[in-house]
């Protein structure tokens, strides 16, 4: 059986999938969930200081063909000391690590949610979410590089242990060169995720000639297969340009083909959203059976033997 175990932050994790957050772990109940099923790890619905009802529904939509989803939840969550509780009653003899997401919608928040976790000093993993792209009035702060870089020059210190960023898709070299050179400064910003949803596309009803979901007009990120070769090339554009940290992939993962292309291109775990959504937990078994079987056909024994290894022309 091919072995699908990884390490990321430095901690162990027996297969490489976990969901993407903000997807099927927002209450306990989901968080146990994914705990029985057969993901390798789990991470927490992004926190803000306070709890968040999010923005009106309909708010999150499949589209049609299934090439993917639209989503503007505007980060409904229980507020960062829900989570904070929830990472205090873990129990971290069991196999999977607990990831936790902040994204506090201020500087002053994250440090504030940071802090707390800090001084409850657990074994949980911090990835910080800076690439919503739901809150009206909020920009992503993923594409304004240099406050991005401020608050990691507050935040990576404080943390001082291994930790995550959440990455909004870049769609420009100069882009991947920019945030690269700013993530490679903090030492112990172990790992980015990419991507985040594919900030403010509209769904748009032929029929009815509207808007299919509420928020914002109908602007949303999307997600699922057809933001597969955005998620493969940032993947891919960070793995090669952060020689001393790791890629978590995220984005298009329906089978084990697209987890298959995501470790080619780089990562060293793969997170999925939309079919996690769709098809609930028990898709994890059914992911890491397709993996293994494409994994066994080419011959690779560990997902080390083929990670970042794709072929150019
Ligand atoms: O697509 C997303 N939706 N990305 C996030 O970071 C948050 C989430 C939401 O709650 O809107």
């Amino acid at each position: 059986m091919a072995d699908l175990s990884t390490t990321v932050a430095g901690v162990h994790l027996d297969n490489v999938f976990f969901n993407a957050s903000g997807v099927w772990c927002q209450h306990e109940e989901e968080l146990k969930a994914l705990l029985e099923s057969g993901s390798g790890s789990l991470i927490t619905k992004s926190a803000t200081f306070e709890h968040r009802e999010g923005n009106p529904s309909p708010r999150y939509l499949p589209l049609p063909g299934g090439v993917g989803s639209i989503n503007s939840m505007g980060l409904p969550n229980e507020g960062y000391e829900y989570y904070l509780n929830y990472a205090k009653q873990f129990d971290y003899t069991q196999a999977k690590p607990l990831f936790i997401s902040l994204s506090g919608l201020s500087l002053a928040d994250n440090v504030k949610m940071v802090t707390a976790f800090v001084e409850a000093d657990l074994p949980c993993i911090l990835e910080v979410n800076f690439s919503c792209p739901n809150v009206p009035g909020k920009p992503q702060l993923g594409y304004d590089i240099d406050a991005m870089d401020a608050a990691l020059a507050t935040l990576a210190p404080l943390i001082k242990k291994p930790f995550g960023i959440k990455l909004p898709p870049y769609f420009d070299i100069a882009h991947f060169d920019q945030v690269a050179a700013v993530v490679n400064k903090y030492d112990n910003l172990a790992y980015v995720t990419c991507i985040n949803s594919v900030g403010n596309g509209l769904a748009i009803d032929l029929d009815t000639e509207t808007a299919l979901i509420k928020p914002k007009d109908g602007f949303g990120g999307l997600g699922g297969l057809m933001v597969l070769q955005t998620a493969l090339a940032n993947v891919n554009a960070f793995y090669r340009r952060l020689p001393n940290k790791q890629v978590i992939g995220v984005g298009g993962v329906v089978s084990g083909k697209e987890a298959f292309l995501h470790i080619l291109a780089g990562a060293s775990a793969v997170q999925i959203g939309t079919q996690l959504k769709e098809e609930g937990p028990a898709m994890f078994d059914r992911i890491k059976k397709e993996l293994q079987e494409i994994m066994e056909k080419k011959g690779y024994k560990s997902v080390n033997d083929f990670r970042g290894k794709v072929k150019t022309l």
